[in-house]
């Protein structure tokens, strides 16, 4: 690791790197990724082990805290989180003002952010008791914040959150439920909407994160630099992959379907087309994304368990796969499924809108935001952050 500060001085020479790509923005403990391997830790647990050997809730502890829970700190963390599921009543009147066909991740940045109105108390980044309860209102919050977002887009009564439930039952509860019926959670389908919480809840200094970092660095609150981290991820170069996925599918079948695949392929290729497969690649992944097989896996779970075997969205995403992995243009840039390209299928299927899709990315990803900012208030070095810029503008001039 090489500090320049030390080497070159605060104004000497400075590395010009367009889009980071070899330059480190921070010092991180919390989640290392080998993307020439396919490789993907948590705090050092690969993440095949905690898809299959834990919940969400303990993935949260694990990333805020530097171990995994045990039970009696599983008991209270769980507990402490689900009694912060309610959102303040007036935050209703914020969300009605939206229009009902906003776009959920426009909603969702106002309303995250809108959290620092109504929680004084934690609204200090430089305090960690602040930071602590802030943190578990986030993650308790998103859920609800998410749900009230779509049954306000479908003009459905809000449902509150019923804190029996596992997180993810209680979010598909807040989701599906209405006053009229209840929603009876599928054990299937809860335990996939988990692991999709798990896949997503962290990977270190992607853009979002570093756009939480960056804000935070000022000392703002931390539900301004989380708004901050949703705004980032919206875009389709990021977590809005997700729903550009599943409408890149929607549009292969509407013209013919898996038929249509190479006449796709043939597009994407062309560089003047600006068509991408969207779903594949990734900044560090130069393998198979640890994520995206996990996914698939997911995939195939909840459509057997709903009787969507045939589904024709996953057999046409299989078959873009398969001609890319064996494509010269693909192979030779190192392409492959990242962990979007199946995560908008089981969504889908579970009856998710394909415009929430980001939002769910958002909640899953917020403890990692906060895990990430954490660590960058706790060190004693940290100082807002400020890049550097070649300029290239007009030399002084006089004005006439
Ligand atoms: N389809 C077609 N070609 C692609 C794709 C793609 N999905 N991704 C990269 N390429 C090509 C680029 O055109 C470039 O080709 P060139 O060398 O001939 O110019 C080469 O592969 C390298 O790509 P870059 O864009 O330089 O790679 P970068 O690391 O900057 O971008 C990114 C990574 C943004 C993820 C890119 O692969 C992409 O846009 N993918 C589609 C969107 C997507 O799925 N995003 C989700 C990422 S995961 C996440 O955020 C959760």
């Amino acid at each position: 690791v090489i500090d320049i500060r030390k080497l070159y001085g605060q104004t000497g020479k400075f590395t010009y790197d367009p889009g980071f790509l070899s330059t480190a923005s921070c010092q991180s403990s919390i989640t290392y990724i080998d993307g020439d391997k396919g490789e993907l830790l948590y705090r050092g647990y690969p993440i095949e082990q905690l898809a299959v050997n834990c919940d969400y809730l303990d993935t949260c502890y694990l990333l805020l805290n530097g171990d995994l829970p045990n039970a009696d700190q599983r008991a209270n963390f769980h507990k402490r989180v689900l009694n912060h599921t309610m959102v303040n009543e007036q935050m209703q009147f914020f969300l009605r003002s939206f229009r009902r066909d906003a776009h959920p991740m426009a909603v969702m940045t106002g309303l995250v952010g809108a959290l620092s109105a109504f929680y004084h108390d934690s609204t200090d980044i430089n305090n960690p008791e602040h930071r602590e309860i802030a943190a578990i209102r986030l993650i308790a919050k998103m859920p609800t914040l998410v749900a009230m977002a779509y049954k306000y887009s479908v003009g459905q009564p809000f449902m509150y959150p019923k804190n029996d439930l596992s997180y993810a039952g209680n979010f598909m509860h807040m989701m599906f439920a209405t006053p009229c019926a209840d929603y009876k959670v599928n054990p299937v389908i809860e335990r996939a909407l988990d692991r999709i919480f798990i896949l997503h809840a962290d990977h270190e200094q992607n853009a979002s994160t570093s756009t939480v970092r960056l804000c935070g660095s000022s000392g703002t609150n931390p539900f301004a630099a989380i708004a901050a981290g949703v705004a980032c991820l919206w875009g389709p170069s990021h977590g809005g992959a997700n729903e550009a996925c599943l409408n890149m599918l929607g549009e292969i079948q509407a013209k013919g379907g898996v038929a249509k695949v190479g006449e796709f392929m043939n597009q994407v290729k062309d560089k003047n087309s600006g068509v991408k497969l969207m779903g594949f690649g990734h900044r560090v992944y130069k393998n198979y994304d640890p994520r995206a097989k996990l996914m698939q896996e997911t995939c195939k779970e909840v459509l057997t368990e709903l009787g969507l075997e045939n589904d024709p969205l996953f057999k046409l995403a299989m078959a873009l796969e398969k001609i890319a992995l064996e494509d010269d243009y693909f192979v030779a840039r190192k392409l492959y499924p990242n962990v979007d390209f199946y995560s908008g299928i089981v969504q889908r299927a579970i009856g998710i809108p394909v415009q929430l899709f980001t939002a769910i990315f958002a909640l899953a990803r917020t403890v990692g935001w906060i895990a990430q900012l954490n660590e960058m208030i706790a060190d004693p070095e940290y100082k807002i952050g400020r890049p550097r810029q070649l300029f290239t503008g007009a030399a002084a001039r006089n004005v006439k």
